[in-house]
């Protein structure tokens, strides 16, 4: 975190997107109401000023040694223009969540390195952009394939072996409806020298332009933990721990899409220890975590600083916290925008940011 001595730690800037659009609540398309955020705020006696992030450039808004709170957006040129704009205030401001934590959102690849640059150790994990590299690690089969956007588990694969792998990627690789004539083309008409080039050879060509216009996803290769029923959602929102069980469907391993929720368990104090230890080492106000157990030990395998579901607040009766080094459980909850607000005021007074 920055040291801005000189911020007034009694004013905040909120940049939404269009429609004042700070996600999400029922679903990634629907907003938090910022009013609401802004009254609890101001509740606790901080300036709230609501921008919309496309007029910081446009219209010319100076923004210097301010406390921008920001929405994240799951729209790609949305979420590649609100890291733009981002990118340039974080030279000047302090942004919550980090830039660090946006450029993990949609991005499974970032988010492995980020997770290790932060020191958190777990399962093992490689970030590749293409097979090809693939051969020289030691892949241990079966293992998770997971594109680095996607959620709903819609990008995420158990991989049996190298063929499996290769099939999958193959799966998920496309050339665009036109540029397969060309393709054709090249691979069948075309005969072509070129005397500045005298080592062009036409089959070359066309095996690299079609290694080119192929477009592949990145993609990350997770360890595998076999026999899995559920997964815990954790939301962390400065000092609350809402706790959520969510469990697959038969024949399939994963958790999350599924929409089977459980909150009739009582966490062992090391999962909640493991979301406490992640929490603390990645520094955010608030941090969805997908955390899954092996049978010895609690594991970190995907987490969003902002915009992510909030069932584990809304259908919860509580949420877990220490008091006196012990967890307990506390039955209260506040409405969802008033649990951001309370959260990001407790986590500026308590980093006195
Ligand atoms: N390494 C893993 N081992 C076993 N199951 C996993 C692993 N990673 C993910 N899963 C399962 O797949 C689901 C989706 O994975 P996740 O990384 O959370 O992606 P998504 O963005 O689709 O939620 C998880 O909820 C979990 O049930
Ligand atoms: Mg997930």
């Amino acid at each position: 975190m920055k040291d801005f001595d000189h911020i007034n730690n009694k004013k905040i800037i909120i940049l939404t997107g269009d429609n004042n659009f700070y996600g999400q609540t029922r679903k990634p398309w629907v907003s938090m109401n910022v009013m609401a955020i802004k009254e609890r705020l101001s509740h606790y006696s901080y300036e709230v000023n609501i921008y919309n992030i496309q007029d910081v450039f446009n219209k010319k808004i100076t923004l210097e040694n301010e406390i921008i709170l920001y929405s994240f957006s799951q729209k790609p040129n949305v979420r590649q223009y609100i890291i733009d704009v981002l990118t340039f205030l974080n030279k000047n401001n302090t942004i919550i969540p980090s830039l660090d934590l946006l450029y993990c959102h949609e991005n499974k690849g970032y988010q492995k390195i980020y997770k290790e640059m932060c020191g958190l150790t777990g399962l093992k994990a490689w970030y590749f952009s293409s097979l090809k590299e693939i051969d020289n690690y030691n892949i241990p089969y079966p293992i998770i394939l997971k594109t680095i956007t996607g959620s709903n588990g819609k990008g995420v694969f158990l991989i049996q072996n190298r063929r499996d792998l290769e099939k999958r990627l193959k799966k998920l690789s496309k050339i665009e409806f036109l540029k397969s004539f060309d393709l054709f083309r090249r691979h069948y008409f075309r005969k072509k020298t070129f005397p500045e080039y005298p080592n062009h050879n036409d089959y070359e060509d066309y095996l690299q332009y079609k290694e080119y216009i192929t477009k592949n996803e990145n993609f990350i290769l997770q360890e595998f933990v076999p026999g899995l029923t559920y997964d815990y959602r954790i939301l962390a929102l400065e000092g609350k721990y809402f706790a959520m069980k969510r469990h697959t469907r038969e024949g399939d391993f994963r958790a999350s899409g599924t929409k089977i929720f459980d909150f009739t368990f009582n966490p062992e104090d090391a999962l909640l220890n493991c979301a406490e230890k992640v929490y603390n080492h990645l520094d955010s106000p608030f941090l969805s975590m997908d955390i899954v157990f092996n049978g010895h030990e609690y594991f970190l395998i995907e987490f969003q600083a902002s915009h992510f579901g909030v069932s584990a607040i809304l259908k919860s009766k509580g949420y877990y916290t220490r008091i006196k080094n012990e967890w307990r459980f506390v039955k209260e909850k506040l409405n969802v925008e008033y649990e951001i607000a309370d959260a990001l005021d407790r986590y500026i007074l308590k980093h006195k940011i």
